[in-house]
């Protein structure tokens, strides 16, 4: 084996999906306590508490108390590099999220189990969906009394759409919380709230009808284990690792996170059976991660993460090859070769330069403005990778200078944030000085006017615009797009790339145009792909 594919099967690159209060912070932190990466419970807990978070990056974020930012934590666990990415869970940041997707190669899908199935685990889910990005699942909170475990799986199959292979299974929840069945091991897993599993409360079992299960849990719960596994084994398939990493299936566990119940178990799974780096699709061709030359794309740009520096820094997720410190690469959407001194892996706020990267790795790169998340980078040749859409925005917006003063600081300050993602701005076909702003969040209209007044010293107010949702939309005969364009000035915007998107105000009012219009074709997202 080559130094490049050992170093492969060693990556890990996956981020965590849920709803807000599923539990992802917790995991998370348990997750880097087992892999060494931090030493005190609490490290992680979001601005809810008054420790510092780890991944808080903005003062913002702090006084909100929500992330707002994706960082990536780097650790070792078993014999796997693993790289992880924390998503913002808040809805208001979806696009951020979804971005974050296309650097990953698998995710973790945690459930409340009393919540079940919530509304952005099925929106992101849907996201993995369309990469056929393999999920594992994690049903958290089994110490509370939540719905019935069979109920849960009900659910994520029937709206998420995704078939799932149970791996564990529950022994009693809430109050009578014994511990869960592994079904691949046939061992039972004992629980006692707020200890992490020791090895004495692991008990090998001849099979499920082994007769000291009775004495571990109890008749009752044990008799109903029994029916519920038999229940199961008509219900469910054999699990099968290829289906799993082609998307197809999903293997799911139970514990509580809050108890550290679990969650070792789930690590270690992931660790045995998650996908090392993937090949990943660029518009030219599938670029597979063994491939000698280097390879990789920004998904993010983040400014001024450290308010005492203004410095602005791009998220390279290699896809291919080795990365080099003081290698010159070539920057395809630019057209000029790039050149990096000082290139850093993440232990969330803490950065270190490394010398060298290797597939599934992200590091950040000093950026001056050179990057646009979407750019590839690679040793000379023209790849653009692929699964970096914009999504529609829902809220729209003309925005306003309100300090005409500072016009230069306003252009400055809007374009680098539509760069970093944290907005898109769009212009109007035939007034290129009027600028829309699409965010799908209205939190992100006050992120907006925050950052432009404290990192450019700006000011801008908003004009309602009410329209919900846009549909880029090309079609093969020009005179037809034209037409379109000139007969629905109003309803049209130009985004960043020179796509045309079109705005509608309901579902009804989108379908009577498309209606309207056979020879267009309507696209949900800025790729064009997905044809709707
Ligand atoms: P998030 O990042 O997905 O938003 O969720 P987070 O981990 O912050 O968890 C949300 C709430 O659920 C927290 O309580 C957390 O303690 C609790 N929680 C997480 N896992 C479990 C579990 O296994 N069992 C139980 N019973 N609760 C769990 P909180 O009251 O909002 O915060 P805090 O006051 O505990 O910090």
């Amino acid at each position: 084996m080559t130094e490049l594919t050992e170093e492969i099967r060693r990556r890990l690159t996956f981020a965590i999906i849920s709803h807000p209060d599923a539990g992802k912070t917790t995991i998370t932190e348990k997750i880097l306590l087992f892999g060494g990466a931090i030493h005190i419970a609490g490290a992680v807990k979001s601005g809810k508490n008054t420790r510092a978070a780890v991944s808080d990056f903005m003062a913002m974020e702090q006084e909100r108390g929500i992330s707002i930012s994706s960082s990536v934590m780097g650790f070792e666990y078993g014999n796997r590099k693993i790289n992880l990415l924390d998503t913002p869970g808040h809805a208001d940041f979806s696009e951020d999220t979804y971005r974050g997707l296309s650097a990953v190669d698998s995710a973790l899908m945690v459930i409340d189990s009393v919540k079940g199935v919530e509304e952005r685990t099925r929106k992101l889910c849907e996201i993995c969906r369309m990469r056929a990005t393999p999920i594992i699942t994690f049903i958290n909170k089994l110490d509370r009394e939540g719905k019935e475990p069979m109920e849960v799986l009900d659910e994520v199959e029937r709206e998420l759409a995704t078939q799932v292979r149970p791996l564990t299974w529950p022994i009693g929840q809430g109050r009578a919380f014994k511990g869960v069945f592994n079904l691949l091991e046939n061992n039972v897993y004992l629980f006692h709230a707020g200890e992490v599993s020791r090895p004495q409360d692991v008990v090998a079992l001849e099979g499920s009808h082994d007769p000291r299960l009775d004495s571990l849990v109890g008749e009752r719960l044990a008799g109903k284990l029994r029916d519920d596994l038999e229940l199961l084994r008509g219900v469910y398939p054999p699990f099968s690792v290829e289906e799993y990493l082609a998307g197809l299936v999903s293997p799911v566990f139970f514990g509580s996170a809050l108890n550290n119940f679990g969650v070792r178990e789930l690590l270690d799974a992931m660790v045995s059976f998650a996908p090392w780096p993937t090949p990943k699709e660029a518009d030219e061709r599938t670029v597979q991660p063994d491939e000698e030359k280097f390879t990789g794309f920004i998904f993010k740009i983040h400014a001024n993460m450290n308010p005492k520096h203004r410095d602005r820094v791009a998220f390279l997720r290699i896809c291919s090859g080795k990365f080099e410190r003081n290698k010159t690469y070539f920057h395809v959407r630019a057209g000029k070769p790039f050149r990096t001194a000082n290139p850093t892996a993440f232990m969330s706020q803490d950065r270190e330069i490394i010398d060298e990267a290797w597939p599934g790795d992200i590091i950040g790169l000093h950026d001056t403005g050179t990057f646009k998340i979407g750019d590839t980078l690679t040793e000379g040749e023209t790849v653009n990778f692929k699964g970096i859409p914009s999504f529609s925005p829902q809220i729209f917006r003309v925005i306003v200078n309100a300090d005409p003063l500072k016009e230069k600081q306003f252009h400055k300050g809007l374009n680098q944030l539509a760069e970093e993602g944290v907005v898109q701005i769009f212009s109007k076909p035939h007034q290129a000085n009027v600028r829309v702003l699409g965010v799908v969040g209205q939190l992100q209209l006050e992120v907006l006017q925050y950052r432009l007044q404290h990192e450019y010293g700006a000011s801008l107010t908003y004009r309602p615009l009410d329209y919900s949702m846009a549909h880029w939309f090309n079609s093969a005969d020009p005179k037809l797009m034209a037409e379109l364009i000139d007969n629905n000035t109003k309803r049209i915007l130009v985004d960043i790339r020179g796509n045309y998107a079109f705005l509608s105000d309901s579902e009804w009012s989108f379908e009577r145009a498309k209606s309207n219009n056979p020879a267009i074709h309507f696209y949900s997202t800025s790729e064009m792909k997905d044809r709707i």
